[in-house]
Order: structure tokens, then C-alpha cells, then sequence
């Protein structure tokens, strides 16, 4: 894509800076199969610390951390309950069935508002005449809840019904980063409430390539497995590997500054009846029930401007800022957006 664009699409859009393509050139590498690459062992031993757990395992996408976690908490035919809206059971093309066998029941989309009763209320027991519940997913911060953040006594509240009923409980935290930024939650906090947590460095936090799957010593070693089955081994990963401890080292706390630019775009837009009411992080959910313009119109005007957006459903679009864009960029989509509406 030229940078006659300013892409607001995704934050998987960014590309490697100077300096993090220098981190990948010196990286050390070896054959991560035999568990020999040193810079994936760093990268795997440096993640499972942050979030206080035993071990990590470097996985070639976000997609595949989940489905990897999903298939180490549920036996086939047994149940996952996440949210109607979750990535796991929306964008990843039916993986936990396809690969784990299993079966997934939802709660309504509410983003980042769980009701922890409403999912306490779901929960199957083992028993011969119904589908046993064996994990909760939720996805911290929500991609479809526009960025929302799961507040942190929800997630305690969440971890007590897991408890409760001997359920395991996952973390989609693709974007767990923002949300630590956004609250200041340490990340060892939300470490210690999960059983697995997938958390990505190709978002935001700018790297090409990889996710992790953090979790229990004996959890990791059976997920090297089931990474190896789904043909994620990776060889001489160490130069991606580099590419995410260079991110984890620089690109965490400059997410605030990501937050504040897609506050600035939700409010440029909130005259026009456009709601925005999620942003707290880098996302921005636009609503346009109320506005003349559908989203599919709105992203082909918005092209046209020079600026690219998301659609998400009929009448909702998205908005991403991510390290890629520069105070110029934003400005040109802070006048080009609000013309465009006012226009319609
Ligand atoms: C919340 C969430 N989880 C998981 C993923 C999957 O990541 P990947 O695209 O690396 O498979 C994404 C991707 O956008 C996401 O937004």
C-alpha cells in the first residue's frame, strides 16, 4: 500500500522500523524445532515472566496462539463459552472446531460489559445429557467492542466463576498491551487470573510477525505439540523473535500515545451522530444507525480522501491507529472524516 494512504484499517498494517529491523539482522538464531534458537528461548522466557507464569511458546499468529490454547483447555466434544462477538469464534474460520473438535456456545455481543452471572448462568456440568463446559474466553481489549477494556474486577469476578464450576478461563489478549496502558494494570495482575492467555506482538506493538501462548510448564510443553500438529514449528524464528523483544522493549508505553490520537478521531466524529462510545484504547467502532451515510458508503469516501478504513457490519466501521501514523496522517483523517459526514 503507498503512503499516499493513511491507513486507519488495522494495526496489523505497520511495518518494522529502522531499529527493530536492526534487533532482527544481529538476531542469534538457531533450529527452534530442537528448541535451539536462543533468541525465541529469550523471547518465550521473557514473556511467560511478565505475565508470572511458568512458560510461553512463540506462535506464528494470533490465530494460531488461540486455537493452541483452546485445544490445551477443551476436549473434543466438550464446550467454550466466549462472547457472540469473540475473534475465536468469529474470525478465525470455525478453527476450534475444525482442529479441537469443539464445541463453542456464546453469550450476547457486549463487548468489553461482561456480566459475569450471565456467564456463571451458562456453565454445563459433566453429565451424559448435555455438552460439558471446560473454558471461558474473553478477549482483552475487545476487537468487535470497539478497544473496550474489560474492567479488572470483572475479570477477579470471572476468575471466581471459573473457580466455582472447575472451568478453565483464556485470555484473547491480542491487544492485552492496550489495556494495561489504558487502566495501568500490571501485566502480571492479568497473568495470574488465566489459565492461558494468546498475546500478539504484530499489533500494536508493531512487530511482523508472532504471538505467544503463555501458560503452565506442563500446558506448554503439550502446546509444542499441538503447534508442531498445526505445522507452526518454525526454524531459525529467532529473526521474528528479535523483531517482538525489540517491540516489547520500546513499543509498550508509547501506546498511550495511539490511545489519545483515537480519541481525538472519535471526537471529530461524534458531532455528526456518529457514536463512538468504547474508545478508551486504539480502537474506534463508529455506529452509523443514525447517519445517512452506511459504512460501506463511508469507507469508499473516506478512499477517496486518501483515507482507509474498515467495515465491520452494515453500519459500522472502524478506525485503528497504530504506530505507523504520523501527527500528519491523523490530521489529515481529523479534516477528512468530518467533511465527509457533514457532506452526506
Ligand atoms: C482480538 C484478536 N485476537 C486474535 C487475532 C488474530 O491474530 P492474527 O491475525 O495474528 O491471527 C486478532 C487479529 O486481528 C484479534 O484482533
Amino acid at each position: 500500500m503507498p503512503d499516499l494512504f493513511v491507513d486507519l484499517r488495522s494495526d496489523t498494517v505497520t511495518r518494522p522500523t529502522a531499529g527493530m529491523r536492526e534487533a532482527m539482522a544481529a538476531a542469534e538464531v538457531g533450529d527452534d524445532v530442537y528448541g535451539e534458537d536462543p533468541s525465541v528461548n529469550a523471547l518465550e522466557a521473557e514473556v511467560a515472566a511478565l505475565f508470572g507464569h511458568e512458560a510461553a511458546l512463540f506462535a506464528p499468529s494470533g490465530s494460531m496462539a488461540n486455537q493452541i490454547a483452546l485445544q490445551l483447555l477443551v476436549s473434543p466434544a466438550e464446550e467454550l463459552l466466549c462472547d457472540a462477538d469473540a475473534h475465536v469464534v468469529t474470525y478465525e474460520i470455525g478453527a476450534a472446531a475444525a482442529y479441537g473438535g469443539i464445541s463453542s456456545r456464546t453469550w450476547p455481543a457486549v463487548g468489553a460489559d461482561i456480566d459475569p452471572e450471565v456467564v456463571a448462568g451458562m456453565i454445563r456440568p459433566d453429565g451424559y445429557f448435555a455438552v460439558p463446559t471446560r473454558a471461558i474466553a474473553v478477549e482483552q481489549t475487545h476487537n468487535r467492542g470497539g478497544g473496550g477494556v474489560i474492567p479488572l474486577a470483572t475479570l477477579r469476578d470471572l476468575r471466581g466463576v471459573a473457580d466455582e464450576a472447575g472451568v478453565a478461563l483464556h485470555c484473547d489478549g491480542a491487544r492485552i498491551w492496550h489495556a494495561h496502558v489504558a487502566d495501568q494494570v500490571p501485566l502480571i495482575e492479568y497473568g495470574r487470573l488465566f489459565d492461558t492467555l494468546s498475546v500478539c506482538l504484530s499489533k500494536g506493538l508493531g512487530a511482523p510477525v508472532g504471538s505467544l501462548v503463555v501458560g503452565s510448564a506442563e500446558k506448554i510443553e503439550r502446546a509444542r505439540l499441538i503447534r508442531k500438529r498445526m505445522g507452526g514449528g518454525m526454524r531459525q524464528a529467532g529473526i521474528l523473535a528479535a523483531a517482538g523483544r525489540y517491540a516489547l522493549a520500546q513499543h509498550i508505553d508509547r501506546l498511550a500515545d495511539d490511545h489519545a490520537k483515537a480519541a481525538l478521531l472519535a471526537e471529530a466524529v461524534a458531532p455528526f451522530g456518529v457514536l463512538a462510545t468504547t474508545v478508551r484504547t486504539n480502537l474506534v467502532a463508529l455506529d452509523l444507525t443514525k447517519h445517512t451515510l452506511d459504512a460501506r458508503a463511508l469507507a469508499a469516501a473516506a478512499r477517496a480522501e486518501g483515507v482507509l478504513i474498515s467495515v465491520l457490519g452494515p453500519r459500522t466501521a472502524r478506525l485503528v491507529t497504530h504506530l505507523g501514523l504520523s501527527d500528519a496522517d491523523i490530521d489529515r483523517a481529523l479534516a477528512a472524516l468530518p467533511r465527509i459526514l457533514a457532506a452526506a
